[in-house]
């Protein structure tokens, strides 16, 4: 692998990165959304895209231009950048999402691969072989080994000062996403995209899509950038940041502009149901919905396509913020509301624990408790393993304890949820300054009482008494009988 890549902020797998394109002679600031430029229709020209909508970096098929021979010729005469009149980074695709869906391209990887060089591409893909989910395992086998052979090819191909994509597939088996991704981590490529993620995507298999996501993260290790192919929802955004994705690609905001439809964070509205429009951009501030509906198709299609784009940067700022801030959780925690499908996403992340506990930076600035996903948290995770290593003298009386007098003990310890214990010197750091509400939720009194069991196991000598304020029999079901339990609510 390159070393192309380098983090500068990290907050659950999600990071601040900076890309480094050489043959554009610029970095690219992570995570970073690309636009998808389709060369025949060019919903929003491509010069618009840096001037409108600040983006850096683009992305289109090569294959389009390979595929024709009038647009061959002029990209190998002028140049991508000349004929997208675009200047700043453009990543081209090899025609294998074709492939997908037509079964058959005419291309291989060498061809391909040496025609994106001399177009002038920045970041270029050989031709990877998209498995579709849920196909039966030998297949899947069969197609990982067909990519990893094209990856070896292109490691063979001169392709100049451009870099050069490994993606990772493997269908929906994670230890075949786990085992692409360190083999591909292994090449001297230089990008990780994610393959083949579009179909559960479209069935809305967020959990799914996590799950593929881990599988690769933990082939691939921390350093390397990973591009998720075909994720263009900005519904998403969050909880893929969050996965350790550092690149997306949008054709969604054309799309569904073709289709009437219009995209929210919280999912996507066709414009004939909109009484208003929920956003400010500059197509939303000058229109109502029912003055976009009056308008010629072609009109209508730019309109929407401009708002679908505008929501869409504005909402990686947004993810941005949250992770510079130290509240990325939060936001996927929210977002993960628009949505049961988002919800299974946010809870199959959780579901990887052990990936983020790895990975996520301890200290943040605040802790907020929003919902019972909040118990199952990195942070929360990692005080409790914590909690197996903190050593009591054996034999002491402690008290665990809401508040309420302490006299009578040998030690004294505070406990909250969805925490459970620790000692009062670190009531002041991070996590444990968290803002929980005053009506906790069950699963946040569970975690806490799964806390004391847990230090109780790791002093069997010690005596403990835990005083609470009201915690419901199911959550003071995991607390061990040892434990004398007290009720100051009385
Ligand atoms: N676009 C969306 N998914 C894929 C994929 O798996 N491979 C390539 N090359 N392009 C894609
Ligand atoms: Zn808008």
């Amino acid at each position: 692998m390159g070393d192309h890549f380098e983090i500068r902020d990290q907050d659950a797998l999600g990071r601040i990165g900076e890309l480094t394109v050489p043959r554009a002679g610029v970095t690219v600031e992570t995570p970073a959304l690309m636009p998808v430029i389709n060369p025949h229709v060019r919903t929003i020209e491509p010069s618009r895209m840096q001037s409108a909508f600040g983006a850096e970096i683009l992305i289109t098929n090569s294959y389009v231009f390979y595929g024709s021979d009038d647009y061959r010729e002029e990209a190998l005469e002028r140049g991508l950048h000349d004929v997208l009149e675009f200047d700043g980074v453009i990543v081209t695709d090899s025609g294998s999402f074709q492939l997908a869906e037509y079964g058959e391209i005419d291309v291989t990887t060498p061809e391909i691969l040496e025609f994106q060089r001399d177009i002038g591409s920045d970041v270029g893909t050989p031709v990877d072989v998209p498995t579709p989910p849920d196909v039966d395992r030998e297949r899947a086998e069969d197609e990982l080994a067909t990519t990893q052979d094209r990856l070896a090819v292109a490691e063979g191909v001169d392709t100049g000062e451009m870099l050069v994509n490994a993606p990772v597939q493997g269908s929906t088996y994670p230890d075949l996403r786990e085992s692409a991704g360190r083999h591909a981590d292994a090449t001297d490529l230089d990008v990780f995209p994610v393959g083949a993620v579009v179909p559960l995507m479209n069935d809305y298999r967020y959990g799914d899509v996590v799950d593929v996501v881990a599988g690769a993260k933990r082939g691939l290790g921390r350093d390397a950038p990973v591009h998720l192919f075909g994720a263009g929802h900005p519904m998403m955004f969050a909880l893929a940041v969050a996965m350790g994705c550092d690149l997306f690609d949008s054709a969604a905001y054309a799309l569904y502009a073709r289709d009437d439809r219009y995209l929210t964070v919280r999912g996507t509205e066709q414009l004939d149901d909109l009484d208003y429009f929920p956003c400010s951009c500059p197509v939303c501030a000058d229109h109502t919905p029912a003055e976009l509906r009056e308008l010629g198709d072609r009109e209508r299609e730019e309109l929407l396509a401009e708002h679908n784009l505008h929501v869409t940067f504005r909402e990686m700022r947004t993810v941005k913020q949250a992770l510079r801030a130290g509240n990325l959780l939060e936001l996927v925690e929210t977002r993960a509301r628009a949505h049961p499908a988002m919800l299974d996403g946010y809870r199959a992340l959780l579901d990887h624990a052990d990936l983020l506990e790895r990975e996520d930076s301890a200290s943040k600035g605040a802790f907020f408790y929003l919902s019972g996903e909040s118990a199952r948290r990195p942070e929360v995770v990692r005080h409790h393993d914590r909690l197996d290593r903190l050593a009591l003298s054996p034999g002491d009386e402690v008290l665990l304890t809401e508040g309420g007098p302490s006299d009578r003990y040998d030690e004294s310890w505070n406990v909250r949820a969805p925490f459970g214990p620790f000692p009062r010197d670190l009531s002041e750091t991070y996590p444990l300054t968290a803002e929980v509400p005053d009506r906790m939720d069950a699963e946040g009194y569970r975690a806490a009482a799964e806390g004391v069991a847990r230090l109780a196991a790791a002093n069997p000598e010690t005596e403990f008494t835990l005083a609470h304020r009201g915690w419901p029999e199911a959550a003071l079901a995991a607390v061990p009988e040892r434990v004398d339990v007290v009720d100051l609510s009385g």
